[in-house]
């Protein structure tokens, strides 16, 4: 087990009462005064690791707002949980288990034990095999059952399972060997699977059936459906099922079960969490699209950002640092989301895959000690590539209510030169930080000649937060460190809240219901229900308006 700090509830800390009677005083200065009043705050409040620069400058802080939260950060034994997750320490409490996605992305040389076994070598051992496979498929050594190559890849999975691997396969379609179709299956709609199929030929198809437990009701329908259409092609022969389907799992007697050879499956560890996965066997799909070399380079980017946020002071420390901040306006300004807008294309799923790495890690409501918390923990995440938010839900963060902060993710060179596209897009940025952050004064409205009547309307308060990160280019190495960091900004939040960031036990009410629900939507006699009114009601209707669409 692991050695929690030992330290008071969270709202009792002198440090928690200094930083509120802090928010108290610097609530009403304005970024424009903070700016004012050090000209070389813009350098000052920027940092640079691991080939990403944050400039976090125009947020609401000042030298007194960050010594008070690295003094927070000490003081919730940050350090001694980096060192327990690096360790192998069961901080995952609530599962009793350890927490070593690190492990993933560690050379092969290094020492991880877990329960005094030396993990690394494991790794590695899977990563080789991935490579071997990966490269038999992309070479066409590797054939289908009718002899035909594989030009179609289709992840099936769902959660950690899917939203890592289509993000990563998005980010680094650059890199992908063009003349293959990647494609991922995850909702239980039927839709999903029906319109990824719709115009592939089975018999170039690979299934990558990914499940961490092998029993997740979306993904084991989807892949038998895939099963079902893959044994049309075939006319029955089972044999070619070993052509056409690989599994990844950590459940080898439910993917035998499933009918997938071992042979065929890649495997990882209960110790990796479905959203920490996307750099273990999860991201075969990664590695059959970029290819082995390109996906090592990716942990290598991985391991860069662990091996900073493990030793650097954390003054110094990207994520502890973003982790502090993004706690600063959910615990004192009362921020309820963060926006995460990257202004790259390629990294259109990011948002939607930090939702889950942030959203399921820290939506929590009790303490690792099952206490209740009096204090908001996980923020809600969101965002949308730049600059389309910009035509959209920019006006809110720019003058609805509520504070909003940003996190803006820009590039220095982009992969697919155009014209002046490229320099448009960058202005983009920093116009919007710089829009954020200073607004525009009732004055300098006026003197644009606008109408009395109107000046409200133009007026832009400014004091909106923001962090910059800037990154050279998006390679797979920066993929890999802008997923690193966001992972531990998350830990970081986690051990100051003091909840098991590591656990997901809020997914499982919904699936128990589910299943209870299921036998009475199909049901040819009429179930008896026993839900609240609510439920009952909407059951019934569906299975009347079922019946009648079909009769129609
Ligand atoms: O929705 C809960 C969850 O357990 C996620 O944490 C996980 O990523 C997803 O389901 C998929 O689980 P599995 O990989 O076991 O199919």
């Amino acid at each position: 087990m692991t050695n929690l700090p030992v330290s008071a509830p969270l709202r009792q800390r002198p440090v928690w009462a200094q930083l509120e009677a802090h928010f108290q005083k610097l609530k009403s200065l304005h970024l424009k005064q903070l700016f004012a009043q050090d000209p070389k705050r813009g350098e000052k409040f920027a940092l640079e690791a691991a080939g990403i620069y944050l400039d976090y400058s125009k947020n609401r802080i000042t030298d007194e707002t960050l010594s008070l939260l690295l003094q927070l950060a000490q003081e919730s034994g940050l350090r001694a949980q980096i060192d327990a997750m690096f360790r192998g320490d069961a901080i995952n409490v609530s599962e009793k288990r350890a927490v070593l996605h690190t492990a993933l992305r560690a050379p092969r040389d290094a020492t991880i034990l877990h329960e005094g076994r030396n993990v690394v070598p494991d790794v590695h051992a899977v990563l080789d095999r991935m490579s071997d496979f990966s490269n038999r498929v992309r070479s066409g050594d590797w054939k289908g059952h009718s002899g035909k190559r594989i030009r179609n890849v289709i992840n099936i999975g769902i959660g950690g399972s899917d939203l890592g691997p289509v993000m990563a396969y998005e980010a680094l379609k650059h890199y992908s060997d063009r003349a293959m179709t990647f494609r991922f299956v995850s909702n239980v709609d039927g839709t999903d699977f029906s319109e990824a199929v719709c115009d592939l030929d089975p018999a170039e198809t690979l299934f990558i059936v990914s499940s961490k437990t092998f029993t997740t009701l979306e993904t084991m329908a989807n892949a038998q459906s895939a099963r079902a259409w893959m044994m049309a092609q075939l006319k029955g022969d089972e044999a070619g099922i070993a052509k056409h389907f690989v599994a990844v799992s950590t459940n080898a007697a439910e993917v035998t079960k499933f009918g997938i050879d071992t042979a065929n499956m890649f495997g990882f560890w209960d110790w990796v969490g479905g959203r920490y996965s996307m750099d273990s066997a999860i991201g075969l799909s990664t590695m059959l699209a970029i290819g082995p070399e390109n996906f090592r380079a990716m942990l290598g980017g991985f391991h860069e950002m662990d091996e900073h946020f493990r030793t650097a002071p954390f003054d110094q420390n990207l994520p502890a640092l973003m982790g502090l901040l993004s706690l600063w306006y959910n615990n004192f300004f009362g921020a309820q989301t963060v926006a995460v807008l990257p202004y790259q294309q390629y990294l259109k799923r990011f948002p939607a895959y930090l939702q889950q790495l942030t959203m399921e890690s820290n939506g929590k409501h009790v303490t690792i000690e099952g206490a209740h918390v009096d204090y908001d923990t996980g923020p809600i995440y969101w965002g949308e590539p730049g600059t389309n938010g910009q035509h959209s839900f920019y006006q809110l963060i720019h003058q609805g209510t509520r504070l909003i902060p940003c996190d803006f993710i820009a590039f220095a060179r982009n992969l697919n030169p155009l014209g002046r596209h490229q320099d448009m897009l960058v202005a983009n940025v920093f116009a919007q930080t710089e829009a954020l952050a200073f607004g525009k004064t009732v004055e300098e409205v006026k003197a644009e000649g606008t109408p009395d009547w109107l000046v409200p309307h133009r007026l832009f308060e400014g004091n909106r937060p923001s962090n910059t990160l800037m990154l050279e280019t998006l390679t797979p190495a920066a993929l890999g460190k802008l997923v690193a960091l966001y992972e531990h900004s998350v830990f970081t939040q986690g051990v100051i809240w003091q909840i098991d960031s590591f656990d997901q036990w809020g997914v499982e009410l919904g699936k128990v219901l589910a299943q209870r629900i299921l036998p009475q939507l199909e049901s040819a006699n009429e179930p008896k229900l026993d839900h609240d009114s609510s439920t009952n009601a909407l059951i019934q209707r569906y299975r009347k308006l079922k019946s009648t669409s079909k009769e129609g």
